[in-house]
């Protein structure tokens, strides 16, 4: 079988997006347009995935660092999709097939090319088209009597009568790439926009006689470009409708599907229940059971079965245990481990701590830090100051301790198994297993006191 090559096309400046940004770098789903369509090409298995870039190009070069495979090729004129696949010929491999597909055109699914590159390797060329309603500013296909595709015709180009067509051009074609490379080389500028057009390409496969398929995609979101931040936001609620949907499938409850946002993955157990205005980012697990309150952010998370989440708390790099309880308004930074039945109230801030199973931290307290072990209670407004103004420290709290109220816990510092701390104590030594600390100044009394009065005015 002939090897994929996909080549992406993405120098266009994007002047109506009115940014300093690049345009496939704006962000659909939390992720760049430009990173969907690469994912999109991995998902039929290209062997070389190729982008031409040219308005912006370090920046875009920059923002995919990590993908060591992609082939960066700059058109540094754009003079034209013609032109833009003349640069990348040269690192085309010529016994390929090759999909073009544009940067900005981010939704397009792998099922859907799937067909077009199999009819590239049937030696034909193919071709996606939709059916608009306003066709206005696409290129149309212009078909012969008998319904075959003859050539596409620019809307600057187009007749009155042509441009009443509305089956237009997506821009997404495959062909063998040593006949693409030949009809290239022939491509001329002698049109109303002075560029190199690769639709020009059409006319010229049926002139060698190679038949040209166009496959009509149903649902013209798919095919739709992004060129100004109107298009970009119909294309996030789209994006977005489309995770809800998958959640649903895989048996969560959303209470309102248009009121979830998914900008990253999410992967859902069995009779999940999640409230309004719930975004999740990165990589988000959660078991069976689990319920979330309504305005709640989770990023990078793994959520144990039967873990009810409050209204109200950001949940970034934490892992929650099984039946835990976290909120509302609680905040659980990255490096938070909670085992099994953990409570975590209000105004309760953890970074770099693990809790173990049925401790309790619920009121206005920051752990940092921390190993905190079973069934320790943390009383409110507890604080682990974990910070010396240079370097950071840890506490231990161990099994069964309890902290009261209002306490500082100075580290490096820790505190024993079965201890206890007095409310309002501020532990700076260590607290031996079973030990009381108490570090209040003497209570003084004054009986009768007077207070000061202001003198009268006169
Ligand atoms: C192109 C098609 C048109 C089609 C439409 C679909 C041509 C001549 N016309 O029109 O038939 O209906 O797309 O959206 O191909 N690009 C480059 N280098 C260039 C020019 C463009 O890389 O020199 C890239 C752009 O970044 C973009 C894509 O090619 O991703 C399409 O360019 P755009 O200018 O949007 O094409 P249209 O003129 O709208
Ligand atoms: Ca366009």
């Amino acid at each position: 079988m002939q090897q994929l090559s996909v080549l992406i096309l993405a120098a266009g400046k994007g002047k109506r997006m009115v940014s300093d940004l690049p345009k496939v770098l704006h962000q659909v789903g939390g992720k760049p347009l430009l990173a969907h369509v690469l994912a999109t090409a991995s998902g039929l298995d290209a062997t070389a995935r190729l982008v031409v870039y040219g308005h912006g190009g370090e920046a875009v070069k920059t923002a995919f660092t990590g993908e060591q495979d992609i082939l960066w090729v700059e058109q540094a004129q754009q003079l034209g999709t013609g032109h833009a696949v003349t640069q990348a010929m040269p690192l085309l491999d010529a016994a390929s097939v090759v999909l073009v597909l544009y940067g900005d055109v981010p939704l397009i699914q792998p099922a859907t090319l799937q067909p077009l590159v199999a009819e590239a390797r049937q030696g034909r060329l193919a071709l996606l088209t939709v059916e608009l309603a306003d066709p206005a500013g696409y290129g149309r296909i212009v078909r012969d009597e008998r319904g075959q595709v003859q050539r596409i015709v620019e809307e600057k180009e187009a007749t009155s009568a042509e441009r009443a067509l509305r089956e237009i051009n997506t821009g997404i074609l495959a062909v063998s790439t040593e006949k693409l490379r030949r009809w290239v080389a022939e491509l001329k500028n002698d049109n109303s926009q002075g560029e190199y057009y690769l639709t020009d390409v059409i006319a010229l496969a049926v002139r060698d006689g190679v038949s040209v398929e166009a496959f009509t995609v149903a649902e013209p979101t798919e095919v739709q470009g992004v060129n100004d931040r109107r298009q970009l936001a119909e294309l996030e609620r789209f994006y977005q409708t489309r995770q809800a949907d998958a959640l649903l499938a895989s048996g969560a409850t959303l209470l309102d599907p248009k009121r979830v946002d998914v900008r990253g993955s999410v992967q859902s157990g069995k009779d999940v229940v999640i409230d309004i205005n719930v975004v999740f980012e990165g990589t988000v697990r959660l078991g069976d059971r689990v319920r979330i309150g309504p305005c709640c952010l989770l990023r990078n998370a793994t959520i144990g079965d039967d873990v009810e989440i409050l209204s109200h708390c950001w949940i970034e790099g934490a892992e929650v245990g099984a039946g835990a309880q976290i909120g509302p308004f609680a905040r659980l930074r990255p490096d938070t481990q909670l085992a099994a039945g953990v409570h975590i109230g209000n105004f309760v801030e953890t970074k770099k701590t693990s809790i173990g199973p049925g401790s309790k931290v619920n009121h206005l307290t920051y752990v940092g830090d921390a190993e905190i072990g079973a069934k320790v209670n943390v009383g409110a407004g507890t604080i682990t100051c974990n910070y010396d103004g240079a370097n950071k420290h840890k506490t231990i709290i161990d099994d069964g301790a309890f902290i009261g109220s209002n306490s500082s816990l100075v580290a490096p510092v820790r505190i024993g198994k079965g201890a206890t701390v007095g409310a309002g104590s501020s532990v700076s030594r260590d607290v031996p297993d079973g030990g009381l600390c108490l570090t209040r100044a003497p209570r003084k009394d004054v009986a009768n006191w007077e207070r000061p009065i202001k003198p009268t005015k006169r």
